[in-house]
Formats: C-alpha cells, sequence, structure tokens
C-alpha cells in the first residue's frame, strides 16, 4: 500500500502520524511528500521523503495521490494528472470540490479510479460516508449544519471570553484550524463550499456554493453579543438548505439560536450536521470540525477504503445544476440594528408595515428592533424604505433559528 502526499500542513501531519501510530495493523507505505519549502522540514524523521517537485513524486510508483494542498491551483492540475494516470485521489480540499466536483468525478469515472473526500466536510466527522451509504434509498428533505471551525471557535470565545473578533481569529489560526487564507472562513464561503457538497450528495443534483445566500462573521460586534445574551441566545455561522420540489433554498449566514437548541450546544471547533430524513427522522452528526488529529483521521479513513475496495457513488456531482432560492420565504423573527437613526420615523415605518414588533434596546447611537415577519421579502422592504426616505443608512440584521 503506497501513496504519495502532497502538502505537509495541518492535515498532512495528522494524515502521517496516523500512519505511524496504526503501522502493524495497517502498513501504509509513503513514497514521497510535496511540498512548497523543504527547509522547513530539515530535521523532519521524513526529511528522506520530502521534495519540491512534483515531477519527483509522479516518477515514483505509488497506488493513491493524496492531496493536502489545499487552494484550486496547482492542485487541480495535480489531482486531475493522477486521475488520468488511473491513480486513485484523496482530498480535503471543499475549494476544489465546490469549484470542479463535476470535472473531476467525470474524470476519476472515465478512468475507472475512485475520488475521496471525506475531509473536505466536517473535518474529523464521518458525515459524507454515511450520507452516501447508510442513508441510500432516503429522500434527504432538508438540512441544516455548522461547518466551519473556525468562525464557530471566534463566535464562541466571544460570547464565552467577551474577547474581540480579531485576537480569538489569531488564536484560530495558530490552532490550525484557519484556512490560508481565512477570508474563506469569516466570509462564510468555506462554510458554502462544504453546505455546496453536502446538498449535491443529498439532493443527486449538482447544488452550486456561490447561490447560496451568503453572509459571513466579520460584521459581529460586541453588542451583537450583548443582544444575544439579552434574548437568551447564542450567535452561530449556520447553514441551511431544504429541497422544495425543483428547486433548493439556502443560505450560510450569522443567525441567533435559542440556547435551548441544539445548535447552541456545539461550541468552539466543533461542527454539526443534521439532515431531515423521509424514513427516519432527523439524523445528526457532531464533531471536531478542524485541526491537526480530526482531519488526519478523514483522510486516513479514505486511504484505507480505498487500498480495501470500498467504492462509494458520487455521480450526483456530474447532475445537472440546481437553481437554488437565496431569500427565506417562511415566518421568520430578525433582529434588526439601526445606527445614527430617527428613531421614532424608524418605530412609526415599521408598526406600519410589519405584523409585530418589540424595542428591544434605544439610546443615542443606535435603536435595536426584534421583528416578526412572513418572510424576508418583508425586512427587506421595510429597510429599503427606511433607507429611502433617509432614516438610517446603516442596518444590521440577524434572523433567528430555534
Ligand atoms: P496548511 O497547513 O497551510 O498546509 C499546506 C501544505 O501544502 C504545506 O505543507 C505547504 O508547503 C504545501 N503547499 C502549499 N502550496 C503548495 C504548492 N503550490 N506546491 C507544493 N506544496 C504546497 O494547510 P492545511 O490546513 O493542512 O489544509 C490542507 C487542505 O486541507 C486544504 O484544502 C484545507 O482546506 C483542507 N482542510 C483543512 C483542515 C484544517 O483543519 N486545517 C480541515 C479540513 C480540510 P510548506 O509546508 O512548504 O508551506
Ligand atoms: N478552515 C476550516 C474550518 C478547516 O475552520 O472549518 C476545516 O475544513
Amino acid at each position: 500500500m503506497k501513496i504519495a502526499i502532497l502538502g505537509y500542513g495541518t492535515v498532512g501531519k495528522g494524515l502521517v502520524e496516523m500512519i505511524d501510530s496504526n503501522k502493524g495493523k495497517r502498513n501504509i507505505e509513503i513514497a514521497s511528500i510535496l511540498v512548497r519549502d523543504k527547509n522547513k522540514y530539515k530535521s523532519s524523521k521524513y526529511e528522506h521523503l520530502i521534495t519540491e517537485d512534483i515531477e519527483e513524486v509522479f516518477n515514483k510508483e505509488f497506488d493513491i495521490l493524496v492531496e493536502l494542498i489545499g487552494g484550486l491551483n496547482p492542485a487541480y492540475k495535480y489531482i486531475k494528472r493522477a486521475l488520468e494516470s488511473k491513480i486513485n485521489v484523496v482530498t480535503a480540499n471543499k475549494d476544489m470540490l465546490a469549484e470542479y466536483g463535476d470535472k473531476l468525478v467525470k474524470i476519476a469515472k472515465e478512468n475507472n479510479v475512485s475520488l475521496r473526500f471525506e475531509a473536505s466536510v466536517g473535518g474529523g466527522i464521518p458525515v459524507l460516508k454515511p450520507l452516501i451509504e447508510s442513508l441510500e434509498g432516503n429522500l434527504i428533505e432538508s438540512m441544516y449544519a455548522i461547518l466551519n471551525g473556525t468562525t464557530n471557535y471566534i463566535l464562541s470565545k466571544m460570547y464565552d471570553e467577551n474577547l474581540s473578533y480579531e485576537e480569538v481569529l489569531k488564536e484560530a489560526q495558530e490552532l490550525g484550524f484557519a484556512e490560508a487564507n481565512p477570508e474563506s472562513d469569516v466570509q462564510g464561503y468555506d462554510a458554502a463550499r462544504k453546505l455546496s457538497i453536502l446538498s449535491t450528495l443529498a439532493y443527486d443534483r449538482r447544488v452550486y456554493w456561490k447561490d447560496f445566500y451568503l453572509e459571513g462573521i466579520s460584521n459581529i460586534d460586541r453588542k451583537d453579543i450583548y443582544y444575544a445574551k439579552k434574548l437568551g441566545c447564542k450567535i452561530k455561522l449556520v447553514g441551511q438548505s431544504k429541497l422544495n420540489d425543483k428547486k433548493v433554498s439556502g443560505f450560510v449566514r450569522p443567525v441567533l439560536v435559542d440556547n435551548n437548541s441544539l445548535l447552541s450546544r456545539i461550541d468552539n471547533e466543533y461542527n454539526i450536521v443534521v439532515f431531515n430524513v423521509d424514513s427516519v427522522g432527523e439524523v445528526s452528526f457532531v464533531g471536531k470540525g478542524a485541526g491537526k488529529e480530526p482531519t488526519g483521521s478523514a483522510a486516513y479513513a479514505d486511504v484505507i477504503d480505498i487500498f480495501d475496495k470500498r467504492v462509494c457513488n458520487i455521480d450526483s456531482f456530474t447532475k445537472e445544476k440546481i437553481e437554488v432560492e437565496k431569500i427565506i420565504n417562511h415566518n421568520c423573527e430578525a433582529l434588526l440594528r439601526f445606527k445614527s437613526p430617527k428613531k421614532d420615523k424608524i418605530i412609526e415605518l415599521i408598526n406600519d408595515c410589519v405584523y409585530e414588533h418589540e424595542v428591544i434596546d434605544s439610546n443615542e447611537e443606535e435603536l435595536a428592533v426584534m421583528v416578526s415577519v412572513d418572510s424576508e421579502h418583508e425586512i427587506n422592504n421595510v429597510l429599503c424604505f427606511i433607507n429611502n426616505k433617509g432614516y438610517c443608512k446603516e442596518c444590521t440584521r440577524l434572523i433567528i433559528i430555534i
């Protein structure tokens, strides 16, 4: 059993440690390890296998290429080359699957080799395999999830320890949770890519990540946390998608979750995925969504599955793209915050347009109102009126999920 590994960072090291600790049980030989700068690995145990030259990697014999570099380029080129050379591929790269999953699955099929990517969603949580195999034959109607460890870690620390966004982001990077470019985490792109992978497999149609409503956590401030506590809630970056006949609706956005809800109990780098399944009801998967050991474990399991010739059907990636609705089209509640507003005018307008509202805070600096609406369109209309009348230029909203 011989593999070549591209990338020896957080996940690469996690995988190699897992291979080492399982020697005797499963003997996996490492043919080579590709890195950008081999000087960093001078005294490493595997220094003799480390190279900066991809040709050196492909010149050796191996059965599986494990891609743990990240990003689209040159990772796409390397994965494509391996598949076309009839070499199986394991990857943790959700950017790649979300963008080029259709092309890569097609190439893998044409060449009769496997492409596995358990580590790309939910870190160490085995979720793709149960979704593809154990829930086969069921109709997945909807899902909701916390899919990004970095942002969940940041929001948890802001809530529990009153730390600032910037301080905690730095900590999450040091712990190896964040992407090379943490914009992907904090702007919600990473969670949207993972939600698109899950939705594609669950609904058997290609769901493209950029089609979801997408909002990150970079604007969440201490005052949002203050309101969340006052309302008996936490703030979480949540992904949700639902199959509605010929369309999917979905979003990734920060939301208020009730302190008694399942989502509110998922803190730090932990992730959760909950599927609503026709014959089983709610099925949930919880665990560490980022970090060396959890992700190394998921990549290791993929390698073993390929060696043990367990195949899984990922044809959904090659299916037609399905339309995605971004707006919440049902009853919802939201906290609206208006900065430097004409307070009385805004309350008057909200009173005229919205079914139910409650003022949560009203001071010199801002007005915070909880509204109850039939759909998010109503909120958009009120905010449009307020903006056009010049009552307030800056408003933020946080939807509540029970
Ligand atoms: P990382 O710590 O930044 O490591 C990346 C590794 O790839 C480094 O060894 C780097 O070399 C090497 N590399 C980068 N660009 C390269 C290039 N052009 N040519 C050759 N080598 C290159 O990243 P990571 O956190 O392990 O993430 C790897 C992948 O796993 C990404 O797709 C990420 O999204 C995904 N993932 C990460 C986690 C997590 O918790 N970190 C969890 C799930 C999935 P140097 O060492 O020389 O810089
Ligand atoms: N940056 C990602 C996260 C790594 O924080 O969830 C795991 O995919």
